[in-house]
């Protein structure tokens, strides 16, 4: 499918991630001429506006979410001319009616619905629209996550979705995969001649993913309560992250090639059972602490009352299949750590034999490739070289870097926000960076086996301070195994 959508409508435009990223995304592609001149945008949300009350919502969301020097008032006015609102209510089913009348002759062109709203109205908003025909063939929809929470949920939200788009039409979000530095992992793997032949379970002794935020609740207290780092981290981005590092060369970048190499991967995961996650993960809860020299509330204190959810959780991962045969796939998240960093880190394993030993190099520090995907854009390997001497009192070999910023070898071009893509992407069609259904349930077979092993057990969050790495048992996990968490 590659005709573009002439009309984008916006279901809970009047809420944060709306402000925070759609419009300033669909603002900076308008501002670099990215989106079609016809293309017409419909804001959708319960309050009862006017379009002009919704236009100045949206002049104060681009002025507070986008730097200053992107701002150009001429060009928000012609950017705000494309854009309508029309109140819906999707709960009570009420405003399709208004909103067929507002498309008018649009009805029948291509149409793109975008739902920023919680996932329990994915599918009464896609039925919805199928009653007001506002689902013709040439429509699609996009969705944030979550899709459902566990398999079964996500099962029947992709069904009642699925009832009135089929899944070329469906546009399954998962914003890292917007991003360029996580993009840019596919260019290291498959772009280059060098670390493809090692990158298997005969070179590679084990790999870490973390990703560590020192953000705490931020409001979110009725969403994130319940569902947990597991859930809210793990489930998407994590595991975007593990298929995109894990998955053998897809023959192309078509979205069904790299959407069935990333599904091959996923169910290569070793399901846990209860001595598993015994043994292989570990929860945690944030308590009162320092993040960053600033005094914050533990997670219990922000809610308001003791709970068992989980803002840290680090895992033991393992891929059965014959590239990764026993090697540790070692995932960390967390909130409220001591520095914001996504990382993901590949240890290889010693060189077979040192012939250095007898010259006084009795140890050889392994390869390490640590590719930094925020806040820092670099890819750093760690190699042995000979310390500069005439070497008398034998050979001296050290650790050094072989250190490429990409931010500053991309110097000169402006880094984009995520949604920038995935909405270009979307408004033509192109599924590439979105998730397929096969590939969401994959993902959640693997998680539900950690949940369902969690509760047999009864594992409770052990509490780690704000401003720390996680409880010590998360060191404890990796150290076990002789290797280290880089911090
Ligand atoms: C969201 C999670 O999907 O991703 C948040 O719901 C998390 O809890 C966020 O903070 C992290 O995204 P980013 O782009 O800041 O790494």
């Amino acid at each position: 499918m590659s005709v573009k959508v002439e009309t984008l409508i916006l279901f809970g435009a009047t809420g944060d991630l709306a402000h925070r990223m759609l419009f300033p995304s669909l603002y900076n592609l308008h501002m670099d001429g990215l989106l079609a001149d016809g293309l017409t945008i419909i804001g959708s949300g319960r309050s009862d506006l006017d379009r002009a009350a919704f236009h100045a919502q949206v002049r104060e969301a681009l002025a507070e979410h986008l730097p200053e020097d992107r701002i150009d008032p001429p060009v928000v006015d012609m950017f705000l001319d494309r854009i309508d609102y029309c109140a819906v209510d999707a709960g009570k089913g009420a405003g399709y009616d208004d909103l067929a009348a507002l498309l008018g002759d649009r009805m029948a062109r291509p149409i793109g619905v975008y739902l920023s709203t919680p996932p329990s109205m994915f599918g009464p908003i896609a039925q919805g629209l199928a009653a007001a025909n506002i689902a013709c063939a040439e429509c699609r929809i996009a969705m944030e996550k979550p899709i459902g929470h566990d398999l079964a949920s996500s099962r029947e939200v992709n069904a009642q979705v699925g009832d009135a788009f089929a899944e070329d039409r469906v546009f399954r979000i998962d914003h890292y995969l917007g991003k360029e530095t996580v993009q840019n992992l596919l260019a290291l793997r498959f772009a280059n001649r060098l670390f493809e032949p090692l990158w298997n379970a005969q070179a590679i002794d084990h790999v870490q993913i973390t990703v560590a935020e020192t953000v705490g609740l931020e409001g979110r207290v009725s969403y994130y309560d319940g569902v947990g780092a597991l859930r809210d981290m793990v489930q998407n981005h994590m595991l975007q992250l593990l298929a995109i590092i894990a998955m053998e060369p897809p023959a192309s970048v078509s979205s069904t090639a790299v959407r069935d190499e990333k599904v091959k991967l996923l169910r290569s995961l070793r399901k846990m059972n209860a001595e598993d996650v015994k043994a292989h993960s570990v929860k945690g809860q944030y308590t009162a602490g320092a993040v960053n020299g600033e005094a914050v509330a533990g997670y219990a204190d922000e809610l308001g009352r003791p709970s068992n959810t989980e803002t840290f959780v680090a895992l033991k991962a393992f891929i059965d299949n014959w590239r990764w045969k026993g090697v540790p796939f070692y995932l960390r998240t967390g909130k409220r750590m001591p520095q914001r960093q996504s990382e993901v880190l590949i240890q290889f394993k010693p060189v077979p034999h040192n012939i250095f030993a007898r010259v006084g190099a009795a140890k050889l520090d392994p390869n390490v490739m640590i590719i930094n995907l925020q806040p820092e854009e670099n890819i750093r390997v760690k190699v042995m070289a000979k310390q500069p001497g005439l070497d008398r009192e034998g050979v001296k070999l050290r650790e050094v870097n072989l250190d490429v910023s990409l931010s500053h070898s991309f110097a000169g071009e402006r880094r984009r926000i995520a949604y920038e893509r995935l909405l270009l992407d979307f408004i033509e069609g192109d599924q590439t960076l979105f998730v397929r259904r096969d590939e969401v349930e994959a993902q959640w077979q693997w998680i539900d086996s950690i949940r369902d092993a969690w509760a047999a057990v009864d594992m409770a969050p052990q509490t780690y301070t704000a401003g720390s790495w996680g409880p010590s048992s998360a060191i404890a996990l990796i150290e076990r195994d002789g290797a280290s968490w880089h911090d």
